[in-house]
């Protein structure tokens, strides 16, 4: 799929802004604090419908402006679609596609496919768990909206267990703590065997990215690190998430919080054995986290049969040469948007200068 143009209104810093985007490498170049990560981010928002860097929506309209409107034509397979976002300035956002409002944004999920790779992303290997949930939920999610579904009524549940279990310590809750369980159970299921999947398809592209980029010097594993055991199917992982639910039930009432489940658990990285989240380099750390996305790049086109948009924003600075070519040469075939302060690699691409909330080709 591709991204044929993008307008911007009062979004972030551009008062009005429009561009029309080339096909293969387009290169938005320019100062610091001029713009460009403000435009990757309103294309992560049509997609996603959440900013990659604030849950505060409002944060998102250009100061001193009423709302702020994001208008993206796209290109896939068969059809072309028009997304329109409307943030007001209390953060209240609206969504329409091709005209016709959208009153749950999460069923337009996937309509635009996207992968982003950020410096912040770079880090995906040492950051604290909830970085490596977060990249499953959105991998997964943008292509199957029946996990997107199980994940939010599992965070709903989750939440309205922790409430009971954080304000009523002692009185007796059982009764209530039976009903959010089994709920807790039947959603969690989903999500584990889900990433289970996951984590496993990505563990074969990955690794071939990985041993590419470190010239075959280094082994790559990847495995889900589940609370539970993760074998067999989805009625199995239900059964044993029940039961290990009600037996952390005495620990979770005196901790106040619920201390089994798909919220808790994690990737486990190893390169060549070695635990990489304890013990990789920040070299090693940059190799793993480029072969993941790249990975999910693959995943997305293999299971969707379209490619992704890439969004790259300033990564080419923290890599090495080898690095830095193995990327650009994987973006051949895919819709690119890349930022840098200065574009000096000698590869054929569209470029936009970007200057102080406008753009200038
Ligand atoms: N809601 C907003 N209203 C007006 N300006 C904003 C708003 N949000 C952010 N900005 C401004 O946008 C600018 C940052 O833009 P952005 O992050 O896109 O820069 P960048 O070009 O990616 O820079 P760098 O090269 O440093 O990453 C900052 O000057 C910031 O003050
Ligand atoms: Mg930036």
């Amino acid at each position: 799929m591709r991204i044929i143009s993008l307008e911007l209104k009062n979004f972030r810093n551009y008062a009005s802004a429009s561009v029309n985007l080339g096909e293969g490498l387009n290169v938005l170049y320019g100062k610091n604090a001029s713009g460009k990560t403000n435009m990757l981010e309103s294309i992560y928002v049509c997609s996603v419908f959440h900013s990659p860097r604030t849950s505060k929506d409002k944060e998102l309209v250009r100061l001193g402006a009423d709302n702020a409107t994001v208008k993206l034509v796209l290109e896939k397979k068969y059809r072309r679609h028009t997304i329109n976002i409307q943030i007001d300035s209390q953060g209240k956002k609206r969504v329409a596609v091709n005209g016709i409002p959208v009153n749950r944004a999460g069923e337009m999920l996937g309509l635009l496919g996207v992968v982003f790779f950020s410096p912040d992303e770079m880090k995906l290997v040492k950051e604290a768990p909830q970085e490596r949930r977060k990249f499953m939920d959105v991998g997964i999610s943008q292509q199957q909206k029946s996990y997107f579904t199980a994940l939010q009524r599992y965070n709903k549940t989750l939440k309205q267990k922790n409430n009971l279990l954080k304000e009523h310590k002692s009185s007796n809750i059982d009764d209530m703590l039976d009903v959010w369980d089994v709920g807790l159970a039947k959603e969690g299921a989903v999500i584990i065997k889900k990433r289970t999947q996951y984590v496993a398809t990505l563990l074969d592209a990955a690794a071939r990215f990985h041993a590419a980029i470190s010239r075959q010097k280094e082994k790559l594993t990847l495995e889900y690190e589940c609370s539970i055991d993760c074998e067999g199917d989805e009625s199995d992982i239900e059964r044993r998430l029940l039961s290990a639910l009600k037996e952390a039930r005495q620990k979770d009432k005196e901790l106040g919080f619920c201390t089994v489940g798909p919220h808790r658990d994690d990737i486990r990285i190893e390169i060549d054995g070695k635990d990489s989240r304890k013990f990789a380099s920040q070299g090693q750390q940059r190799t793993v986290a480029l072969a993941m996305k790249l990975g999910e790049v693959l995943i997305y086109k293999n299971e969707i049969g379209e490619p992704p948009v890439l969004l790259l924003d300033d990564v080419l600075s923290e890599l090495d040469e080898t690095r830095q070519r193995t990327l650009l040469e994987m973006t051949t075939g895919f819709q690119t948007l890349l930022t840098c302060t200065e574009f000096l690699l000698n590869v054929p691409a569209t470029k936009f200068k970007i200057e102080n909330g406008s753009v200038k080709k």
